[in-house]
């Protein structure tokens, strides 16, 4: 019998999995994967010490309010745990429905569908109705959720600048105008935290009759009326024939959702492989989440305080002379230019109290190597003196 060592070494996968550099060099530098042991709010537990979270997405801050986390109880109680199964087959639920009525009614959409993950969602969103002799129109700064969509689809590709209309327009005159097309963008882009232009964006698509999916996982909850998102805040709701997102930021849960017209989203129900041939989104989630969208509308405050909170941070910012990339939201990246100095930043601000992620290339462009924070309406006073301490001396430290 060969031993394990040449059975292992006879397989070309495990080997490479064993060589990888970009998972040795995580493992050494271990910038990712931090297990908190604790949490309440803004603080997180870390190796036994007391930190500042500046970098969820839990925007609107309502993960830990009483009513969300009693929502989430009582659904247990009344549903149980799961439903395993998928919603075509065993797995729908009347809170289904009632989520998805909620969320098309809060959209100004007619229908939306729910799933147990905003990165199915996103890549169905594009992979259920773009297929092969499609074009697809794609923002270069798209999420991964949407490339794996693109991929999915079968559709043929072509990339234009990060929010730029006119090479929308330049990719656009080059194609057959009989061809279908599909454009794929973003409300607000989670790294850089910039807006779309969404008003241009939709002029131009509208000349070339584009299908236009939006994916507003951080719009949602931060921008527009009562927090309804991008398409919201430009008053161009109508104009945006598909929108994707997630349950898992604003809306304090787990989950995605599609919304859009009726006819739609029944072809999504129809078409969607990623939602069909996967099991549904639990109780407790679905409850969740309606009880963050009811929050949002009946509590305006949270949304107010995470504005207030986001210029305060960003002037502090701004008085360390830090690059944050034009960030027009509460997602801030704090822009270093290179590896070595993001690890820096990133470390010394752990030493100090503050936990924020690394992202470097080719995560991010080359030379965009930073620290990705976010604002939360939770964040306090006290959390702002921690924070702006520990700015200080990360800045030093550079
Ligand atoms: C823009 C965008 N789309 C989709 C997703 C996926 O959402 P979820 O985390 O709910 O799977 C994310 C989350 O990182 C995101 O930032």
């Amino acid at each position: 019998m060969k031993s394990l060592f040449a059975r292992k070494s006879q397989k070309p996968i495990l080997e490479r999995c064993r060589k990888d550099q970009s998972s040795l060099m995580r493992q050494k530098y271990a910038p990712w994967y931090h297990s908190m042991d604790a949490q309440r709010k803004t603080r997180v537990e870390m190796n036994g010490r007391d930190m500042v979270m500046l970098t969820s997405n839990d925007y609107v801050g309502l993960t830990f309010h009483p009513k969300v986390i009693e929502a989430g109880k009582m659904a247990l109680d009344k549903w149980g745990s799961s439903t395993t199964g998928a919603r075509p087959a065993n797995g729908s639920r009347r809170y289904h429905i009632e989520l998805e009525e909620a969320l098309a009614s809060f959209l100004n959409k007619e229908a939306c569908q729910v799933s147990s993950a905003g990165y199915i969602s996103c890549a169905t969103g594009i992979a259920s109705f773009a297929q092969r002799g499609d074009v697809i129109l794609a923002d270069k700064s798209l999420h991964s959720s949407l490339w794996d969509g693109i991929r999915l689809s079968h559709a043929s590709m072509e990339r234009f600048s990060h929010n730029s209309a006119k090479s929308l327009r330049s990719e656009l005159e080059l194609l057959d105008p009989k061809v279908a097309k599909l454009l794929a963008i973003e409300g607000v882009f989670s790294m850089e935290g910039h807006i779309s232009p969404l008003p241009e964006l939709l002029d131009v698509s509208d000349e070339f009759g584009c299908f236009v999916v939006m994916d507003d996982a951080h719009g949602l909850g931060v921008l527009g009326k009562d927090g309804r998102g991008t398409a919201s805040h430009f008053d161009v709701e109508d104009r945006v024939d598909i929108l994707v997102g997630s349950l898992s930021k604003s809306l304090s849960s787990t989950g995605g959702f599609v919304a859009g017209d009726r006819e739609s989203i029944e072809y999504l129900r129809t078409h969607s492989k990623q939602t069909i041939f996967s099991a549904a989104l639990c109780p407790s989630q679905a409850a969740c989440a309606k009880m963050a969208l009811q929050i949002m509308q009946e509590e305006p405050e949270h949304r107010e305080r995470l504005w207030a909170n986001t210029k305060r941070y960003k002037n502090m910012l701004l008085d360390l002379k830090l690059d944050t990339w034009g960030s027009e939201t509460p997602a801030v990246p704090v822009v270093l230019g290179s590896k070595e100095r993001a690890y820096v930043f990133w470390k010394s601000l752990l030493e100090k109290g503050v936990f924020t992620v690394m992202s470097i290339a080719p995560g991010v462009p080359p030379g965009k190597d930073l620290i990705r924070t976010a604002i939360s309406a939770s964040h306090t006073a006290e959390d702002f003196e921690i924070i702006a301490e520990a700015f200080a001396y990360a800045v030093k430290k550079l």
